[in-house]
């Protein structure tokens, strides 16, 4: 999906859509100097260290480092996927997006759109099945468990009437198909022909992804029932390792209070809304996935997650910190006591009493930690090693450097072992884990700190098209010794192959934020005491300080070849590498 709008109409968008514009929509921006300041939306703060350069037409905010262009604060700002978030502007400020999809995408994505009409469609009978005389014991049903009309309204909650086909019959005559509504999970192929009903007698909880369209239902059997819950199968839009209930209702909270709350059950999270505690969803039961976490991290990068106590609640605590880990969420837990969810909790103690336990909260590591040192008894030597054995590979994939030592001496102080020993096995690992990986020099380079002269020229390629355009028949990526300058550098010539050749600055757009935050900061900042040189002669000299650090690094390299041909004795290679360290010498110009 990603790379199907052309750059032409991503600068049309761009033009219609002047950064300082849509900035001053969410936030007032002051002119100070070259750029406009203003308080970041997206960390609390009291004096405005965010930044607008029009000219670059890029924010940067020198508090929390978030940068890139106007598509990259869209994304931010309204929780939008890229493709979303050009869909967005592009609306905003009148630009056509023309059809540009491949027939096959395309009708996949009308079959997704006529999908998505059918399920406003269901939602809308179900909800008027509300005011059905039959739909009175489902409403008892929702009264008496004490969910009020307010609730049942914000979450468009509705009723499967206990009919065989009632639904069916009702979108047939919108014009629905038999196949779609199938499709759409809504209706199952009945035995001698035709369709029934998928939903019949139940509560339904529409369910949204993440743009607020319906694209799946849960049901809850009236009293008692198999299955209790029933669920959307997985349809072309609705997977359910993908979904969560309530992020429409919730994601506005989740903004306001900086984290969101995971819950297992629908009336979970309907009992904390009603108790005025919003930024909550729900997992609909199923154990949390990649998927979940990668939604989870569009709406915030903190996360409380509510487990039962029981020992089941506990083991999926315990699986639950690799995943978080590995999306590099932070993430906190809450085990309620025996036997309580968070709907019959919220109700018997209060939701002051479960606020103080998410204020409470555990970091999810301490958690493991403590258990793990509860399973493995660490008295004797054989509880210390499977102890460590434990923790040390969930240890080594943690992202931040300061949170890994944090945890590592908080790990070895909880085991009793040597903070130094602990520290080195979680070395190894993660050393054994990258080896492992398909691309070491990734993982490797990524932890070479960026080098200034790397930066430099990255700079003055941004500051001019032309002499992006000259560096690019001189530099090759491999002249860059950091991953992350050689990734900006690969985007830039690739922007030049397509034909841009100016503005690249405002055009780079990084999958990977990180990217986007260290380009907006290097375009943002004022150009240092070298400001008298042209750009051009910026990029030279940094070049040349490139290339030497690379033959400096090659001859080193050599050398040790040398030696250790030497030793061998092996006269033939030795020969070889002393003409090759000839060569060297001569490009080096010594
Ligand atoms: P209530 O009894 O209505 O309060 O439900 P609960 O949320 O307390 O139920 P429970 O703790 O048993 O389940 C939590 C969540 O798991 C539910 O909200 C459902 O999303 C899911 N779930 C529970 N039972 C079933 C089931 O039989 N089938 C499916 N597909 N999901 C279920
Ligand atoms: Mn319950």
């Amino acid at each position: 999906m990603p790379g199907y709008f052309s750059e032409e109409l991503l600068d049309d968008i761009r033009g219609a859509n002047p950064i300082h514009d849509v900035v001053s929509e969410y936030l007032s921006l002051k002119k100070s100097g070259r750029n406009y300041l203003g308080l970041c939306p997206f960390h609390a703060e009291k004096t405005p260290s965010f930044t607008v350069n029009t000219e670059k037409q890029i924010f940067h905010c020198f508090g929390c480092g978030d940068g890139g262009n106007v598509f990259g604060f869209i994304m931010r700002q309204q929780n939008l996927a890229f493709p979303e978030a050009v869909r967005y502007l592009a609306g905003r400020g009148g630009v056509a997006i023309p059809e540009t999809l491949p027939p096959a995408q395309r009708e996949r994505k009308q079959e997704k759109d006529r999908l998505r009409e059918a399920n406003d469609a269901a939602v809308d009978f179900y909800r008027r099945n509300r005011r059905a005389p039959a739909g009175r014991p489902a409403m008892k049903y929702l009264l008496d468990r004490r969910v009020t009309e307010e609730t049942i309204k914000v979450f468009s909650l509705g009723f499967a009437l206990p009919s065989w086909d009632g639904l069916v019959r009702a979108l047939q005559a919108k014009g629905f198909k038999e196949e779609e509504l199938q499709k759409a999970g809504l209706a199952v192929p009945r035995s001698g022909g035709g369709s029934v009903d998928r939903f019949r007698n139940r509560v339904l909880f529409p369910i949204a992804d993440a743009q607020g369209g319906v694209v799946g239902f849960g049901g809850r059997i009236l009293d008692k029932g198999e299955p209790k819950y029933l669920n959307s199968p997985e349809t072309p839009l609705y997977h359910k390792s993908r979904v969560l209930y309530g992020f429409g209702q919730a994601r506005e909270a989740i903004r306001k209070e900086g984290f969101g709350v995971a819950v297992e059950g629908y009336f979970d999270c309907l009992t904390a809304h009603q108790a005025e505690l919003r930024n909550v969803v729900a997992t609909s039961g199923t154990a949390l996935t990649p998927g979940h976490l990668k939604l989870m991290q569009r709406f915030s990068e903190r996360w409380t997650v509510v487990f039962d106590g029981d020992a089941a609640g506990i083991r999926a605590a315990k699986r639950s910190l690799e995943l978080f880990i590995v999306e590099g969420l932070i993430a906190r837990c809450v085990l309620l006591p025996g036997g309580e969810d968070p709907d019959t909790f919220i109700r018997d103690k209060g939701i002051e009493a479960f606020r103080k336990l998410l204020d409470g909260a555990e970091s999810l590591m301490e958690f493991f930690i403590r258990q793990t040192v509860r399973d493995h008894p660490t008295t004797t030597i054989e509880g210390k090693v499977a102890a460590v054995r434990e923790v040390v590979p969930l240890l080594a994939k943690v992202k931040g450097r300061v949170e890994q030592a944090e945890y590592i001496s908080l790990a070895a102080h909880r085991l009793g072992v040597r903070e130094e020993v602990l520290r080195s096995e979680v070395q190894a690992a993660a050393s054994r884990e990258r080896g492992e990986k398909p691309s070491p020099e990734r993982s490797t380079a990524a932890m070479k700190p960026l080098r200034a002269e790397e930066v430099g020229l990255i700079r003055a390629m941004l500051a001019s098209g032309s002499v992006a355009a000259r560096m690019k028949k001189e530099v090759s990526l491999e002249d860059l010794e950091e991953e992350n300058c050689r990734a900006v550098v690969r985007k830039i010539f690739s922007l030049l192959d397509e034909g841009v050749s100016s503005g690249i600055g405002e055009r780079l757009r990084f999958d990977d934020e990180k990217l986007n935050r260290l380009v907006s900061s290097w375009l943002v900042e004022s150009a240092g005491p070298e400001e008298k040189k042209t750009a051009l002669q910026e990029a030279q000299d940094c070049l040349a300080r490139i290339r030497k650090r690379r033959t400096d690094r090659e001859s080193r390299l050599i050398q040790e070849k040398i030696a250790h041909a030497e030793r061998e004795g092996d006269k033939e290679v030795l020969h070889k590498l002393l003409r090759i360290k000839h060569d060297l010498r001569l490009q080096a110009g010594r």
